[in-house]
């Protein structure tokens, strides 16, 4: 193999994809800081400004910041004005970068690269002796940023577009149907779901304690809690039993995810469905092999795998499992309807009936 000639051109082309990504991942670290010093939400309101003037009102120091402007603008997320020497945010940078609530926002990406990044000590072990590491041993920014980076799509989608394509899962919970929300995080799906169906019966479990924590939090703040059930459980000790149960994100990270959906198939009303949302995937693994995959197979390298290998029979399903390997995993739990029924360039959707 050494031997063989380098192909220059094919040479180049790897070097220059190299180079994209470096480049991509220079900036992690200064979107984190630009987050939380408000630099992009400041800016959005600002306007055009001179790094002087934004330094003032954003109260940093004008060399750092003129540095970061520069970066940010090669990077092509801030706006420069080369005749007035001024930054601004486009309409769309702003709503990706500086629009916590609205469903283009993408900051909290870089949460959870930074959180992969600080737990590269304990999956490198765990290379070696092929355990898992426990979801509550990761970096708590990536708790944070899951929720982040989960919460534009679930705002685009999840009421409106995804949860209609469940048979009858409107007139249900509109009627006092019941849900729950499996491995539900900080629960922002949970809020989404309590929120739109306010006289269905909503409850939100995860095998994390302060995610739950941070879930009744955020339900207070929304005015929402006495409507939502919380409780810290695994996927295969919740009680009571539910019209729909779903598992958005998360079954892939769950050790026995077999025995997840039997326990919700046997936690199930007469009529009613599990729903999945997981990272859209090809069942071939060649097929994945674009920037998508990029992502999700290293997302899950780092907390997918190690998660579901620290829990009883350790599947490691991964983020990129294929419909075809969650729909065996749905019928060897029993359910002998499981389909897609919807699928974008980041999410399925399943469900699964008896
Ligand atoms: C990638 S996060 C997704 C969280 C949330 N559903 C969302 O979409 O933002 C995976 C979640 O699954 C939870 N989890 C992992 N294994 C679990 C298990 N066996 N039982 C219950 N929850 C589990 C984790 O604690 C974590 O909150």
């Amino acid at each position: 193999m050494l031997d063989s000639p380098i192909d220059i051109e094919k040479l180049k082309k790897l070097q220059f994809k190299v180079m994209q990504d470096v480049a991509a991942a220079a900036v992690v670290p200064l979107m984190r800081i630009g987050d939380q010093l408000g630099l992009f939400k400041k800016l959005s309101e600002l306007g055009e400004v001179s790094s002087q003037k934004f330094s003032e009102e954003a109260e940093v120091d004008e060399r750092y910041l003129r540095e970061w402007l520069h970066a940010i603008s090669a990077a092509g997320f801030v706006s420069y004005n080369k005749e007035d020497k001024t930054f601004s945010l486009s309409p769309e940078q702003a709503a990706v970068f500086a629009q916590e609530e609205g469903p283009a926002n993408m900051i909290g990406a870089y949460d959870v690269l930074t959180g992969a990044v600080h737990n590269e000590k304990d999956v490198l072990k765990a290379f070696k002796t092929g355990e898992g590491v426990p979801y509550e041993d990761a970096c708590p920014i990536c708790f944070q940023g899951t929720a982040r980076f989960f919460k534009p799509s679930y705002q685009a989608n999840l009421i409106k577009k995804w949860l209609p394509l469940i048979e009858g899962f409107e007139e249900k919970m509109k009627s006092g149907g019941s849900f729950a929300d499996i491995g539900c995080g900080h629960g922002l799906s949970t809020l989404m779901i309590a929120d739109a169906f306010p006289s269905g019966k909503v409850a939100g479990f995860d095998i994390h304690g302060p995610s739950i924590d941070q879930a009744k939090n955020l339900a207070k703040d929304a005015n929402l809690l006495d409507q939502i059930e919380y409780g810290v459980a695994d996927a295969k000790s919740y009680e009571g039993s539910y019209d729909y149960i779903a598992f958005f994100d998360c079954l892939h990270d769950m050790g026995d995810p077999v025995g997840a959906a039997k326990y919700a198939f046997d936690h199930l009303n007469e009529g009613g469905s599990v729903i999945l949302i997981e990272p859209t995937a090809s069942d071939i693994p060649e097929d994945n092999f674009n920037i998508f995959g990029q992502m999700y197979y290293s997302f899950s390298t780092m907390g997918c795998i190690p998660t579901s290998k620290s829990q009883e029979v350790g599947l490691s399903l991964g983020a990129q499992a294929g419909p075809s390997r969650l729909i065996n995993v749905l019928n060897e739990a029993g359910f002998k309807n499981c389909k897609v029924v919807k699928k974008n360039a980041s999410n399925m959707v399943l469900e699964a009936r008896r």
